[in-house]
């Protein structure tokens, strides 16, 4: 990760209302960046007007937005998107609800260093739609899965998992609650997750996350 002794750089990419990039900011703010083992350099989207941007404002950070449909096609987005991060010279990127799958160009620089937060038990219920397929499906049980990226979608080496109960008053209407419920377990999984890696180091072997 970062130069001994020194806190890792993260960069954040989000989508959405960015609630787990919250949980990370304010973990950092209680623990100190020096604790923590990390700090967020700056916050990328891939589209404008997001709750997640405002976030990102209100903490001072430096902001980019990089959306697909400025580029001439996905792989000009994908080399824009990597050059965007890699100006900020990020230790680890940490994908929080951003929902586009990388390419080729953005996995050559940050393969390794991608992680990914997916609210399901993967590799259950993959893609865009984790919440409302397990419920779907009639799971008693689904929750949260941090891994690293790799080409695939949500394929990855896991790094983590959080288990959250299917109760039968959740419906496929009420998809909403349960994504609460997933996101309260998602949200420490994740702060306690990077912090692991920012401060302990990691290898990945095949699909084997390794942290001393
Ligand atoms: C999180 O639950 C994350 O797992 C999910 O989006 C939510 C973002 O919440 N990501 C995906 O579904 C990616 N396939 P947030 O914007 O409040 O952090």
């Amino acid at each position: 990760m970062a130069p001994s002794g020194s806190p890792s750089r993260i960069v954040v990419l989000v989508s959405g209302s960015g609630t787990n990039l919250q949980a990370l900011l304010d973990a950092i703010a209680e623990a100190g960046e020096e604790a923590y083992g990390a700090r967020i350099v700056a916050v990328g989207a891939d589209r404008e007007g997001i709750v997640g941007l405002e976030r990102a404002e209100r903490a001072g950070l430096p902001t980019f937005v990089c959306r697909v449909r400025d580029h001439g096609s996905r792989e000009e987005w994908d080399r824009a998107l990597a050059e965007a991060v890699a100006a900020h010279q990020p230790d680890l990127v940490v994908s929080a609800g951003f929902m586009k799958i990388v390419g080729r160009e953005f996995l050559a620089r940050f393969g390794g260093a991608f992680v990914n937060t997916h609210p399901a038990l993967l590799p259950s219920f993959p893609g865009a739609h984790g919440v409302r397929d397990a419920l779907a499906y009639g799971a008693k049980v689904t929750g949260c899965t941090v891994h690293f990226v790799d080409d695939g979608v949500d394929t990855g080496p896991i790094i983590a998992q959080g288990v959250v109960e299917i109760v039968e008053e959740d419906t496929e209407e009420g998809a909403a609650a349960l994504h609460e419920r997933i996101k309260e377990v998602e949200r420490r999984l994740l702060v306690e997750v990077v912090g692991r890696l920012c401060r302990d180091g990691y290898r990945i072997e095949g699909r084997k996350v390794l942290v001393p």
